[in-house]
């Protein structure tokens, strides 16, 4: 089962999934998004419009899945996400409310409703999406920090819970893959006060993202057979996962200089 299937990531991964022969539950709250990806797929799919900040619809949708499926259920990726782009002091309280309805309380919704499916069998896996922005501080980027970091922190406390048992909890940690994360980002004002729209700060965000989808999904399901607790996403996850832990306090002072000395060469403000 994947949430956020109609672009990106999880549409990446609903189609390897299915081109390695497993049937596949998609579920988005873009209808025409999700048919897209349902069409591309050969094999058995389950296509759900869902809203993963409705927790009663996701127990619905966790029930039909189960009946539907002809074997167990073997991993749920609670994947649906979006971005917000603000200083804390311009915040637009409803923007970041409905950030963390979608990212923190959308995968938790996920994880009620499709964990007793695992525990019952006593197999299968948790795929939690967090971000490298759940192990770093970003500026404008606090909503989804605090959403990402709570991702984090829910699911590693969810995998102590399950020691023992056959179901795991996996987190997973993207830097930067070229999907429409941005283009969908609710942003007021460009928070540097340089006047950009919010396509020119995507078409930016893009030129500097090193992992496609498909390559995204292929990271990740690799790293859910070879049973990784936490899946890094990408040569610049590796690199601010180095960094928070080397710089704890002072990472972004390098990220900062990284930023402008790539933002430079192509002549942009970062
Ligand atoms: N793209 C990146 O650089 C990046 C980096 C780190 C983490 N992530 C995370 O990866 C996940 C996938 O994002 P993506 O980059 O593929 O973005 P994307 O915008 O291409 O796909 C996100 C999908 O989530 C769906 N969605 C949004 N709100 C929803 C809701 N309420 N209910 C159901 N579905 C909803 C969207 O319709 C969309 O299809 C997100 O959790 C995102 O935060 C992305």
């Amino acid at each position: 089962m994947i949430t956020g299937a109609a672009s990106g990531i999880g549409r990446g991964l609903a189609r390897r999934l299915s081109a390695l022969g497993s049937p596949v539950a998609i579920a988005d709250i873009d209808e025409d998004g999700l048919a897209k990806t349902a069409a591309s797929l050969s094999g058995r799919v389950l296509s759900r419009v869902l809203d993963v900040r409705d927790a009663a619809d996701q127990v619905r949708f966790a029930a039909e899945v189960r009946a539907w499926l002809p074997a167990p259920l073997a991993a749920v990726f609670n994947n649906a996400g979006v971005a917000v782009t603000s200083s804390v002091l311009d915040a637009v309280p409803e923007d970041d409310d409905w950030l963390h309805d979608i990212n923190f309380k959308g995968v938790v919704n996920g994880t009620r409703a499709f964990l007793p499916i695992l525990v019952e069998q006593d197999d299968g896996v948790i795929v939690n999406t967090s971000s490298v922005f759940g192990l770093a501080g970003m500026p404008y980027q606090s909503a989804y920090c605090a959403a990402k970091f709570a991702v984090r922190g829910f699911t590693e406390a969810l995998r102590q819970e399950l020691r023992g048992t056959g179901v795991r909890a996996v987190t997973v940690h993207p830097g930067g893959v070229t999907t429409n994360i941005a283009r969908n980002a609710r942003m007021r004002k460009d928070p540097l006060g340089l006047g950009r729209t919010r396509e020119q700060m995507a078409a930016q965000f893009e030129a500097i993202t090193l992992t496609s989808p498909d390559k995204a999904a292929m990271i990740i399901h690799r790293g859910v057979e070879a049973g990784k607790a936490r899946i890094l996403v990408g040569p610049d996850a590796y690199l601010f996962d180095a960094l928070t832990r080397v710089a704890p306090t002072h990472y972004y002072s390098v990220i900062a200089r990284l930023r402008s000395t790539l933002g430079a060469r192509r002549g942009e403000a970062v």
